[in-house]
């Protein structure tokens, strides 16, 4: 009889082997970062704390009807009380980075027409000190999504040259005040899908919306996100100027940008098809990236399609783009199908791709690319992210990349319990499939030196509220408490190299 447990446990071990992960932390370079992120406005709350200003998104979230469940961001995770707790969750991860944003409107909150904040000064320093006692390196976003509010009522901001020079001050202030610490900065988060959004669709502020896009007024202009484009980009090149002239030989650290770049599949196997996903690849992470990496012009396949829409980069303007920036940030989560629609017709009106003359769709013949998430346009396809570094390593000559964002949404029905959050096998699943092709591409040649897990918590979801969760660790919002997931302890165990092999 005493052989009987062996017994047990080898079939029991037999039984889990299928689910059993294969990847480990020692599949990555020893150097790599592995954290998690966020973003201010997402978890800080404290909106009228600290002499902070209002941002647009306080603004924005206080109008009735904009966010899905009626929420704002006022109070969100608490992180701006709680962050101590948030560290020592990272902490038990055993992560050696972190993601976070820096909430303009904290520490100018009258932008460079007004003074420096103390306080807002001191909530980071605290947090970066915190980080740094626990091994945590911060990787520091200078600007994702959330402006002080006075620089839309001035000027309009993304519309104006002048939000260049806000943003090269802001930058500044950042770099004088933390850069002693912080070894990697990112200018901007996604602004590819902030411009696309603010001013195309309409559906983030300042609600600017473009013909042929969401419902726009009679009168909208389709020049403005373009133009708004041209001065994002050019205030990430003025801060990336300002790191490199004063700060960086002295600091040793690397500035980058993050880009949101999901990958597309031809719906069908048509050239016209094909083309139309090269576009929706070209008019997405490329909108931002080509100019200010290697061509000082938009991308090709953007001039041909809108030609003098776009505005040129005068020589001035292209002499700055001579401070190359030091790594690209890629915010990957999903795959979709893109379909012709500039030959074909039947094609989606006010979809957010169908600028590029390109329809992107979740199914074909009804069958999804992937299985879904409880993001509408969310798919797990693990193999999008080696095809997506793949083509940014051919296209930017093997520049640095850093997986800055990648995640799964719960959410919907059928959540009745905290344990129904709690056992997020989905997530497991995700983030086990995602990391082995990672380091699958890694093995290939890319480099990429960090991944990041959107989310470290639970939190504010843009237009969704918080109806969906991307957190490794659940948050109740009454109480503020935290409580991990499966994944949060499936991570763990991945950086200590504990799974099981197949
Ligand atoms: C990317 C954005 O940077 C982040 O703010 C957002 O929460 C996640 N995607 C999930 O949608």
């Amino acid at each position: 009889l005493a052989w009987w447990p062996l017994l047990a446990g080898a079939l029991l071990l037999l039984w889990l082997l299928p689910w059993a992960s294969a990847i480990h932390r020692s599949d990555f370079p020893a150097s790599f970062l592995f954290g998690t992120a966020t973003s201010s406005y997402q978890i800080e709350g404290a909106y009228l704390e600290g002499n902070k200003s209002l941002s647009n998104w306080d603004v924005f979230t206080h109008v009735p009807g904009t966010i899905k469940d009626g929420s704002t961001g006022d109070t969100a995770d608490d992180h701006y009380h709680c962050y101590e707790a948030d560290v020592d969750l990272m902490h038990s991860l055993g992560v050696n980075a972190y993601r976070f944003s820096i909430s303009w409107a904290r520490i100018l909150p009258k932008g460079r027409f007004g003074r420096v904040n103390p306080a807002g000064i001191a909530f980071y320093n605290d947090l970066i000190d915190s980080l740094l006692l626990k091994g945590i390196q911060p990787f520091v976003t200078l600007n994702h999504f959330d402006i002080p509010q006075e620089l839309e009522d001035r000027y309009g901001a993304w519309l104006d040259a002048e939000a260049q020079k806000d943003f090269g001050y802001f930058a500044d202030v950042c770099f004088a005040a933390f850069g002693d610490r912080v070894k990697h900065w990112v200018t901007f988060n996604e602004p590819n899908v902030a411009v696309r959004k603010a001013y195309m669709l309409g559906t983030y502020p300042p609600e600017r919306c473009s013909p042929p896009f969401g419902s726009c007024a009679a009168g909208d202009s389709d020049a403005e996100p373009y133009a708004a484009t041209h001065n994002v980009a050019l205030a990430h090149v003025t801060a990336v100027e300002i790191y490199k002239r004063k700060y960086q030989s002295k600091q040793k650290g690397l500035i980058g940008i993050v880009m949101y770049a999901a990958w597309y599949e031809p719906l069908t196997d048509t050239p016209v098809d094909r083309l139309a996903a090269e576009r929706a690849l070209a008019f997405d992470a490329p909108w931002f990236l080509d100019p200010i990496i290697i061509y000082g012009d938009y991308p090709p396949e953007m001039r041909q399609l809108l030609g003098s829409r776009l505005p040129t980069f005068s020589p001035e303007e292209r002499r700055k783009l001579d401070y190359k920036l030091d790594f690209i940030g890629i915010n990957h989560y999903t795959t979709l199908y893109a379909k012709d629609c500039m030959y074909s017709s039947g094609c989606p009106t006010g979809q957010e791709t169908t600028y590029a003359l390109a329809a992107v769709i979740g199914e074909r013949n009804g069958v999804p690319i992937g299985p879904p998430t409880a993001m509408q346009t969310f798919y797990v396809v693990p193999e999008g992210i080696e095809k997506m570094v793949t083509y940014i390593m051919k296209r930017y000559n093997n520049l640095p990349m850093f997986i800055t964002e990648n995640g799964y949404a719960q959410g919907g029905d059928g959540y009745t319990h905290v344990n129904d959050w709690l056992d997020d096998q989905g997530r497991i699943q995700y983030l086990d499939g995602y990391l082995t092709k990672l380091a699958k591409v890694i093995r290939d040649g890319a480099d990429v030196r960090g991944y990041f897990a959107w989310s470290l918590i639970d939190n504010f979801e843009w237009l969704y509220g918080y109806t969906l969760r991307f957190g490794l660790h659940y948050v109740d919002y009454r109480t503020q408490e935290r409580k991990p997931k499966s994944p949060a302890l499936w991570y763990k165990d991945f950086l200590q190299n504990l799974h099981e092999a197949h």
